[in-house]
């Protein structure tokens, strides 16, 4: 869906973004995580057609941005980070203006059930709190049935209810088959929602794979574990992969004198740190 060779970039003389390569199959949902300035947003704002003077090749949808006409925002939506809404019209209003902009949209109504906007839609967006604009900043990116989102930190700002609610309807996209590139500097977001994350600073991708590889190549996992005898607790720390030969805890499994057991293993943000020098916040 998305093809990316040998992109370079620089909003200045100074080297910026230089010989990156990555692509998005179809249907996947594909993170840039990286602190701030790392040029997630550069990068997606390549992607959308909204800077044309880069060099390299970039494929999205079969088009080249740079060269793109307005057929080329039929098929795809974006969320970026600053909601664009129009704050004298209400919720519905602006939903059905950006609608008039598309060729085929979808109905109004339900999309606003979907992000829980129905009772407020007739409010002016004025009036709505942050939260309630993220989400219809969200659903207008999704008026026309793109087949490719960009999400530009989705979950930014959102409380944790709210945040919970722009995931799940950032995984129902996958579901109906939507290719999604997000950005986040959230770890925790990036190892939920990503299918492959690339690690981003100083505009280079340092690594590039799903959350989970990312996270098992890295560091031995460590398994804490806690048991008592003769009236005495202990703590005790192993690792996973010579579990089966730690007696102590296998004689405190079978005498059923086991406390406690976890596992710990790195999470992203370790990984990030390890492989680039740089912490994600
Ligand atoms: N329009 C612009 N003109 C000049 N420099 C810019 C412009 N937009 C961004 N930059 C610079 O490019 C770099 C990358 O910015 P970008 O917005 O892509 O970062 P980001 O990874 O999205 O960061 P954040 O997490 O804060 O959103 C930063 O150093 C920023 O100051
Ligand atoms: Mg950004």
């Amino acid at each position: 869906m998305i093809t990316v060779e040998n992109l370079n970039f620089s909003y200045t003389a100074k080297p910026f973004i230089e010989s990156m390569t990555f692509s998005v199959q179809p249907g996947e949902i594909f993170g840039f995580l990286g602190p701030s300035g790392a040029g997630k947003s550069t990068v997606q704002k390549i992607l959308t057609g909204l800077i044309p003077s880069y060099k390299g090749n970039v494929v999205v949808n079969t088009v080249e941005p740079r060269r793109c006409g307005s057929a080329f925002y039929e098929h795809i939506g974006v969320d970026f980070e600053v909601p664009s809404l129009f704050e004298k019209l209400s919720g519905r209003e602006n939903l059905s203006y950006f609608a008039s902009l598309y060729k085929h949209t979808f109905p109004i109504e339900p999309l606003l059930e979907s992000v829980g906007l129905a009772a407020e839609a007739d409010k002016k967006v004025s009036a709505y709190s942050k939260g309630m604009k993220s989400r219809l900043n969200f659903i207008k990116a999704l008026i026309h049935s793109p087949s490719i989102l960009f999400l530009d930190e989705p979950t930014s700002g959102l409380d944790p209810s709210n945040a919970r609610v722009m995931k799940d309807l950032i995984l129902q996209q996958r579901e109906k088959g939507t290719t999604i590139l997000l950005t986040t500097h959230n770890m925790y977001d990036a190892t939920e929602l990503c299918d492959r994350v690339a690690f981003i600073v100083d505009g280079s991708i340092r690594s590039l794979d799903s959350p989970r590889n990312l996270i098992m190549s890295r560091g031995a996992v460590t398994v804490s574990y806690s048991y008592k005898e003769q009236g005495t607790e202990y703590q005790r720390c192993t690792q996973l992969s010579s579990i089966g030969e730690d007696t102590e805890l296998l004689n405190a499994l079978k005498e059923n004198r086991l406390l406690s057991i976890h596992s710990s293993e790195p999470t992203l943000n370790d990984i990030f740190t390890e492989l680039t020098g740089r912490k994600l916040q």
